[in-house]
């Protein structure tokens, strides 16, 4: 746990946090999931679920990682080992502190000590702050999925290559 310049600490998720994460998910983001696919994400990579809290032990952010195998998207048709950022949030009034860069990082650090070869997340080709975001990180745009969203917005799916073998 490392106690930040803003007084909040990156922990691990607990399912205590639950609530607070689903609370954080809902005001944030208009992709919402039940408890039980929180869950499933928590069991799948308990190490890449991460929170974010405040001085006051209230969760202002979260981060949530899966592990899965699958196609590269920097390499012609190589079965690669992903961390998938199924999603990341920030509650509107701790957003500009570094929090999304700090929770990312530590997934990425993560990521590479496991030795898992890429990751990848969808954006809404309109959210301009998280864009922003992951190619400050050093993600980049690999494609578009037209339609992605349920409103019809259309994805752009960054990746990055993690540790070179
Ligand atoms: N406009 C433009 N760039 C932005 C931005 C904004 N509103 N917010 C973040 N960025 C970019 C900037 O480059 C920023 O660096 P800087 O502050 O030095 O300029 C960098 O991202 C890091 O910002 P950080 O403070 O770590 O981000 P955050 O903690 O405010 O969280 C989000 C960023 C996107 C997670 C947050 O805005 C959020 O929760 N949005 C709603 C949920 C969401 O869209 N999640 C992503 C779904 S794919």
């Amino acid at each position: 746990m490392v106690l930040t310049q803003y007084n909040y600490i990156i922990r691990k998720f607990n399912p205590n946090d639950l609530e607070a994460v689903i609370y954080i998910n809902r005001t944030c983001l208009p992709e919402n999931y039940s408890p039980s696919f929180f869950l499933e994400i928590y069991q799948n990579c308990p190490d890449g679920f991460l929170v974010a809290e405040s001085e006051n032990l209230s969760i202002v952010g979260y981060i949530m990682c899966r592990l899965e195998l699958g196609f590269s998207e920097f390499k012609k048709l190589k079965l690669v080992k992903k961390g998938h950022i199924v999603s990341i949030a920030i509650l509107p009034e701790f957003r500009r502190k570094g929090i999304a860069m700090e929770l990312i990082n530590k997934v990425l650090k993560f990521l590479n000590e496991k030795k898992i070869d890429e990751c990848f997340l969808e954006v809404r080709t309109t959210n301009e702050p998280a864009i922003n975001l992951y190619k400050k990180l050093g993600f980049s745009i690999v494609r578009t999925i037209p339609g992605y969203y349920l409103d019809g917005t259309d994805a752009y799916i960054m990746a990055m290559e993690l540790h070179k073998t």
